[in-house]
């Protein structure tokens, strides 16, 4: 099929088409997801955990980023490219032009994705005038796990949800074309997903999400550790990586995927 646009990714939340995407940080399974159907390909910073084997994302540098960006890129065909800004390489404007840029001239990135609100909507502002289309990303945000004190579900007590639906709101505002919602109630995120514009991608945020992301190593079992519960091990019941990601995009095209059971 033909490439997917940033400008699709609207039109599909207009016509109640999900979207399917999975983390890669290279050309070999970035090849084996825009094979299987895989709308959107992120090379999230989930990078420095999965690959790299720290214990949190806020290692991860931007040259990494730009590396890993331009090993998938050379492995897409049709699916649309996103990579994750690191820890600290957007804390203000100039800086995260400056990334932002290498991100997509070095790594043939079409989008940039960075976590938080408050302050990140000047950052958001500033990369959308200089035409760097942004996935904003809220909930869980890995880069806050010192502050947050760990990896857990956000947004359950109700001043908590307030303040997510007002971040949400605000990074549409700001420019956001996209915005991933990570480990939060599933009413919340659908309370979201309804009131935005933009599509909203999932993971561990219940089915209504837009879309949904997987960091490909959960969805192929190969996470070491105890299973996360919005995780699904997809190659369990699958012959091969091509058609465990195949069964991805079919689970969360239908709606099978995710289930009660993967969310909060
Ligand atoms: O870094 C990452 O893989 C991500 C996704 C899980 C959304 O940010
Ligand atoms: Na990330």
């Amino acid at each position: 099929g033909a490439p997917v646009t940033v400008p699709d990714l609207h039109e599909r939340k207009r016509r109640a088409e999900k979207i399917v995407s999975i983390t890669s940080y290279d050309a070999s399974i970035a090849a084996r997801a825009d094979e299987a159907g895989v709308d959107l390909v992120l090379v999230g910073d989930s990078l420095g955990m999965v690959v790299q084997g720290h214990t949190s994302t806020l290692p991860v540098t931007v040259d990494a980023m730009v590396y890993h960006t331009a090993c998938v890129a050379r492995g897409l065909r049709r699916a649309l490219l996103v990579a994750d800004m690191p820890f600290m390489s957007f804390r203000d404007p100039a800086t995260a032009l400056t990334n932002a840029a290498r991100l997509m001239a070095e790594g043939g990135a079409a989008m940039v994705k960075l976590e938080g609100a408050g302050w990140v909507c000047e950052v958001i502002d500033a990369l959308k005038r200089h035409e760097v289309p942004v996935c904003a990303h809220l909930g869980l945000t890995p880069q806050s796990v010192h502050r947050l004190g760990g990896y857990r579900v956000q947004g359950r007590a109700s001043a908590d949800a307030q303040r997510l639906k007002a971040d949400a709101k605000a990074v549409q505002d700001a420019g956001a074309d996209l915005l991933v919602l990570e480990c939060v109630p599933a009413t919340l995120a659908a309370e979201i997903t309804q009131e935005l514009r933009i599509p909203t991608i999932g993971i561990g945020a219940g089915a209504a999400c837009d879309g949904q992301v997987l960091v490909v190593y959960d969805l192929l079992g190969i996470t070491p550790g105890k299973r996360p519960r919005f995780t699904k091990d997809f190659l369990a019941s699958t012959q091969s990586v091509v058609d465990a990601i195949a069964a991805y995009t079919h689970a969360v095209r239908s709606g099978e995927f995710p289930a009660a059971e993967h969310s909060y």
